[in-house]
């Protein structure tokens, strides 16, 4: 029995090493297929065996186990929170009882603010082996099943670690995961989470690892608890915890006065929308741990710290009515008429709402008193409702049932979150939608016309499609005119074709033929097919006819092409009434054909599919299937029997690594990459 438990204990220990190797150090000294079979052989002896499973096992690193409930637990010492300020004088007030205190300058660490919940990690022999929450600051909830899920979060520590460590930071999500996270919940008929801070609290405190595992949350680490036994600076000491495996930001400075740290701060409110997630301030502390333990704490905050937060982009104003503008694709977006406000010194009458279900969490209500945030999108957007300030007699808004252009009854896809107008072939700003698509400037960039124009043809009965347009003449078009609304402004204007301009609109459109076929493909305004994904079509295919012929199976299997978009390309391609559209454009001498690469480095990788998967130390990914392809190889996105090498860097999934495996994929290291086309 004792050999079982220490063969058992032999194996994590192994297990765990190749890991590190694999994934860390990128260095693997057994074969997949070894590791493989020796986690199969670990998996068995703990479902004999469970009393002797480590509960870090690299069994069980994501996913796997119900939590039943979340225990309560003690802090070994409190977490306190940071006292806030939004004002510079505040700061410098700050910096001079700081300096009265201590009697002379101090320097600080500046840091970025994430705006997600606080955590509390305890690592023993570099072992994780208790996360809590906050909690009331005294105690929390013991989340650590649900930590273990976070891939930046080591299970354990390398280096020189000390025997026990407890660290403290934040975890939160990427803004990217929460939107498509989002987007799922109300595909699902679930309600959407407000914020990626919101998500991250959900998400942490759900009793299904397995679903937790599925949301990826990040972590970046703030604060060691008892450091002052071992370093001298703040700063010194993230270094230390950042060498050991944990996650710490980057962008952490030193500050030898305030008014360098006012800098950071002016660049950050900056900067910060180019991260991939929220920050909602800069946290300001005394860099010397001695000089902070001379400055202790009050009741509630240390202190050697605060938290500068930023200025919200936020306007209050009142909501006059709602409408409904119909996109190309049918899909309807409400937008909400506001009483003119100013916002970041712009004036704003119009913001987005979004869909029918963020309308309903918002309960916006005709005459309400509404938020409006300008975020990282240039619309912006309503952001929640002054429910006191409400009129007495403000009804809730009912989603329009039909649509406000043509009148059809309005459907909902299943899985998505907007309102579609159905009728495509008859809702005049769809049609004029779509062509609006084929000439705007990515598309074939037929520069001579725009919306006005489109509406003047459309109301003449001249264009229903992107293939009209090539049957217009100069005769035809000359002498037209229209008056058209400016939809943004409710402008109304007068367009009309003289000499000149029908002229140039011809030309235009003649000199379009030469778009090259990527372009052509992005122009059709296929759903989801934008630019990239119609140049991955195009590189791919090489000619219309080719991916017009292309089943399901051969789209999905190129690089980056979903199920979703392949459904999509497929359900355009089978409709008569495109493929004779198509062929109309095709007749006109549009490029149907993508033209020659250039020429190969070598063809060392000829003819062979390869799976691109994980981080490289010497190329990013992209650079590494242009690489790919200028030798001759072509990039695929799933790994299947027909594929002749993945090439793995570190983090590549375990899940890819366990298809590789068993499909008998010859899997590449960076190196042996290098190697082949050396
Ligand atoms: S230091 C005693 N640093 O903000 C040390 N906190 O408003 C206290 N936070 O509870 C925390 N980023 O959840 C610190 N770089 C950072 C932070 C940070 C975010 C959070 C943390 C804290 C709250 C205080």
């Amino acid at each position: 029995m004792k050999d079982i438990q220490a063969h058992m204990a032999q194996l994590t220990r192994e297990l765990k090493e190749h890991n590190y190797r694999y994934y860390v150090l990128a260095d693997p000294t057994i074969s997949d297929r070894e590791f493989d079979a020796r986690l199969k052989e670990l998996e068995a002896l703990e479902a004999q065996h469970p009393e002797w499973k480590d509960p870090n096992s690299p069994t069980s690193v994501v996913g796997g186990g119900i939590t039943k409930s979340f225990q309560t637990l003690k802090h070994s010492v409190p977490m306190l929170s940071l006292s806030n300020t939004y004002s510079k004088d505040e700061l410098i007030d700050f910096d001079n009882r700081i300096q009265k205190t201590l009697g002379h300058p101090v320097t600080y660490s500046c840091e970025l603010k994430f705006d997600g919940f606080a955590i509390s990690l305890t690592y023993t022999d570099g072992e994780l082996i208790q996360a809590l929450t906050r909690g009331d600051g005294v105690q929390g909830d013991d989340v650590t099943t649900n930590v273990r899920t976070i891939r930046s979060i080591p299970g354990k520590l390398h280096g020189d670690f000390p025997a026990s460590l407890e660290v403290r930071g934040e975890i939160f999500m990427h803004r990217k995961a929460f939107e498509k996270m989002n987007a799922e919940r109300i595909a699902a008929g679930e309600k959407p989470f407000a914020n990626p801070r919101n998500s991250a609290a959900g998400t942490i405190k759900m009793q299904e690892q397995d679903e937790v595992a599925k949301r990826p949350l990040d972590a970046f680490i703030y604060h060691v608890v008892g450091h002052e036994r071992d370093y001298t600076t703040h700063l010194g000491s993230l270094a230390k915890v950042k060498s050991w495996g944990l996650p710490v930001n980057e962008h952490s400075v030193e500050a030898a006065s305030i008014n360098e740290v006012w800098d950071f701060i002016l660049e950050w409110d900056k900067r910060r929308k180019t991260l991939s997630f929220d920050i909602d301030g800069v946290v300001v502390k005394v860099n010397e741990y001695n000089l902070q333990g001379e400055l202790g704490f009050t009741a509630k905050a240390p202190r050697w710290a605060i938290a500068y937060k930023f200025e919200t982009e936020r306007a209050a104003t009142r909501l006059n009515s709602i409408s409904y503008q119909v996109g190309r694709t049918g899909a309807i977006t409400p937008v909400a008429n506001l009483e003119p406000v100013l916002l970041l010194g712009t004036t704003v009458k119009r913001a987005s709402l979004h869909n029918a279900d963020i309308m309903r969490q918002l309960d916006v209500r005709i005459g309400d008193e509404v938020y409006v945030e300008k975020g990282g999108e240039i619309i912006p957007k309503i952001v929640g409702v002054n429910e006191d300030a409400r009129p007495d007699l403000a009804a809730p808004v009912d989603f329009i049932h039909s649509c406000p252009e043509c009148g059809t009854p309005l459907i909902r896809k299943e899985g998505e979150a907007a309102h579609y107008c159905p009728n495509e072939l008859g809702c005049p700003p769809q049609i004029k939608g779509r062509v609006e698509h084929f000439i705007s400037r990515k598309a074939m960039d037929i520069n001579s016309m725009g919306e006005g124009t489109i509406a003047v043809l459309y109301a003449h009965g001249l264009i229903e499609n992107a293939a009209d347009l090539y049957d217009l003449t100069y005769e035809k078009i000359l002498g037209l005119s229209n008056e058209t609304e400016n939809p943004e402004t409710g402008e109304i204007r007068t367009v009309s074709f003289r000499e000149k301009s029908a002229q140039s609109i011809i030309d235009g459109i003649q000199q379009s033929k030469s778009v090259p076929f990527a372009r052509v493909l992005y122009a059709l305004g296929i759903r989801y097919v934008g630019e990239t994904v119609a140049r991955k079509l195009a590189d791919h295919f090489h000619t219309m006819d080719a991916l017009i012929s292309a089943d399901m199976e051969t789209l999905i299997n190129v690089d980056e092409i979903g199920e979703k978009i392949a459904e999509s390309v497929r359900s355009y391609l089978s409709e008569e009434r495109n493929l004779d559209m198509i062929q109309r454009l095709r007749n006109h001498g549009l490029q149907m054909e993508a033209e020659a690469k250039a020429d190969l480095l070598s063809s060392s990788l000829e003819g062979k599919k390869i799976v691109v998967s994980g981080v490289f130390q010497s190329f990013s990914r992209n650079e590494l299937k242009a690489l790919i392809e200028q030798h001759g190889g072509s990039n695929v996105g799933s790994i299947s029997a027909k594929t002749d090498y993945v090439v793995a860097g570190e983090n590549m999934g375990p899940a890819k690594l366990e298809k590789a495996t068993k499909l008998g994929v010859t899997i590449l290291s960076e190196d042996d990459f290098k190697n082949l086309i050396a």
